[in-house]
């Protein structure tokens, strides 16, 4: 009866986890899906914590130890934390969800099943979530190094696709091994451990340039299949669903990705690649043009149709809001106002959106890849705010650049294009941007913010 109950309670944990998921793929009703699909996790924890009751075992001092300490960690970092940080934050708790499927598949191996054969499905099971949670975990922590900046993409590997192929080899042949040995030895265990968490920095260190985006998202499917795995090894049905729900949406989103880049999964995993191009201030045609803020003014308040391309760079300055207010005082001189929005732009899947979504810009203004380059040859003033690689020719043109081959948002095709930085350093991807000196392009260089709020200013008094 007991059992009964536990599982209609999770029946109704993974409802509320797969609505909260379809609620997230709309920004009006995102709020409400987080915080139905963070009701069922809850209700899943506390019947985790009350069915093992059944069969008379429990931990509950090292449960209740752990909540207190997790959530305080949790908490404090979460409250701390800058919204420009949120990617490496998100980078931490992936790699952590890793750690986790790791560390169980640990337990289960010191407490191994006497006498019959090790060549049991559960057995295959845990030795796969140990891999998978590994990879997760270091290539996570090397992600979160790239995203921060203190690994650089020049760290590169000799030979990456023949190290990464022979460690593969060697960790599914020796955990093969491993499990035809008539007894389970726990120091080939952590043999395969070592070698995977190994396998994870040297999958994540060679990827670089435009292909982080895709190796985030396949590090997150790869935590949910971790989590999935753990739960068949438990029988519990919560975390196995909850488990797959992750790992099918990290894998569409990874596909998704892969299509944005212009890049197959295969080229991205093996191919290693990294920054080739020019460097900062390298430049073959000469010098940029900068604007004044009372000139850009004029142009945007007598424009019919303005763009705004948002990168990385608006999240730094936090300007979502001035550009929301741009787009106000504007519209009120009657001017078309519009955002380009790449896939790619900023340092996580969305992060735009969420930016904009959060300064309450209407989501039907926001133009994807496609649709912005259907519209830019009619556009009078494209204003690029901290955008830099997304709006790079680069990508069309130069075969040995570190982005070629992405789809690129095209704003040269605008009749005037302003670039809103601070200087001419370059991007995410290192590379010098051929844009900022092309005959329609101007500079106008400051913070983002205090650029915006300028221009609003001149467009008053112009
Ligand atoms: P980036 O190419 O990184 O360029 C951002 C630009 O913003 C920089 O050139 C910087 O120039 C400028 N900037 C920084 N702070 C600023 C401020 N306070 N005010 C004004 N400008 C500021 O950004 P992007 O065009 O959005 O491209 C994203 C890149 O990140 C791509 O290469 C993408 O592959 C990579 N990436 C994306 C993701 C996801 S999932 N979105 C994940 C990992 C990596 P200054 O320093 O001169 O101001």
């Amino acid at each position: 009866m007991e059992g009964t109950i536990t599982n209609f309670i999770y029946l109704i944990c993974i409802s509320l986890f797969i609505i909260g998921l379809k609620k997230l793929s709309h920004p009006d009703s995102a709020r409400t899906g987080n915080l139905l699909a963070a009701a069922g996790m809850i209700g899943a924890i506390i019947v985790a914590l009350f069915a093992p009751l059944e069969s008379g075992s429990n931990n509950y001092a090292w449960i209740a130890g752990g909540i207190v300490v997790g959530s305080i960690i949790g908490l404090t970092v979460a409250k701390k934390i800058l919204m420009t940080k949120m990617p490496e934050m998100v980078s931490l708790f992936n790699g952590l969800g890793g750690a986790c499927a790791m560390l169980i598949s640990i337990v289960e191996f010191y407490n191994p099943p006497a006498g019959s054969s090790l060549l049991t499905g559960q057995m295959i099971t845990t030795f796969f979530a140990l891999f998978v949670g590994s990879i997760s975990f270091t290539g996570s922590l090397v992600a979160y190094g790239k995203l921060d900046g203190f690994l650089r993409d020049s760290l590169v590997l000799p030979a990456p696709k023949v190290i990464n192929l022979i460690l593969l080899i060697i960790i599914i042949g020796f955990s093969a091994y491993t499990l035809m040995q008539p007894e389970l030895n726990f120091n080939y265990v952590l043999a395969v451990l070592v070698l995977s968490l190994l396998y994870g920095v040297t999958f994540v260190t060679p990827i670089g340039g435009g292909d982080m985006p895709v190796v985030i998202s396949l590090l997150n499917s790869f935590t949910g299949i971790g989590a999935a795995l753990a739960g068949l090894i438990y029988g519990n049905q919560v975390m196995l669903v909850g488990g797959i729900l992750v790992g099918a949406s990290g894998t569409i989103l990874t596909i998704l990705m892969c299509k944005a880049m212009n890049r197959s999964l295969f080229n991205v995993i093996i191919g290693g690649f990294t920054a080739t191009g020019g460097g900062p201030g390298e430049s073959k045609d000469g010098v940029a043009k900068e604007a004044s803020y009372a000139d850009t003014a004029i142009m945007l308040k007598y424009a019919q149709k303005v763009i705004v391309v948002p990168g990385y760079g608006m999240a730094v300055a936090q300007a979502q809001h001035t550009v929301h207010d741009l787009e106000k005082t504007l519209e009120a001189e009657g001017v078309g106002f519009k955002y380009a929005i790449h896939p790619v732009a900023g340092r996580m899947p969305g992060h735009m959106n969420v930016l904009l979504a959060e300064a309450d810009v209407p989501y039907p203004k926001l133009l994807d890849l496609d649709d912005a380059n259907k519209e830019f040859p009619t556009t009078d003033v494209v204003l690029v705010i901290g955008a830099n690689d997304v709006v790079n020719p680069a990508a069309k043109t130069d075969t040995s650049s570190p982005i070629y081959g992405m789809p690129i948002l095209d704003v040269e095709l605008a009749k005037n294009v302003v670039v809103l930085k601070r200087s001419m350093n370059p991007g995410y991807a290192g590379i010098q941007n051929q844009l900022f000196f092309g005959e329609r392009t101007r500079m106008l260089f400051g913070d983002a913010k205090s650029s915006l709020s300028k221009l609003i200013e001149e467009v008053n008094n112009a």
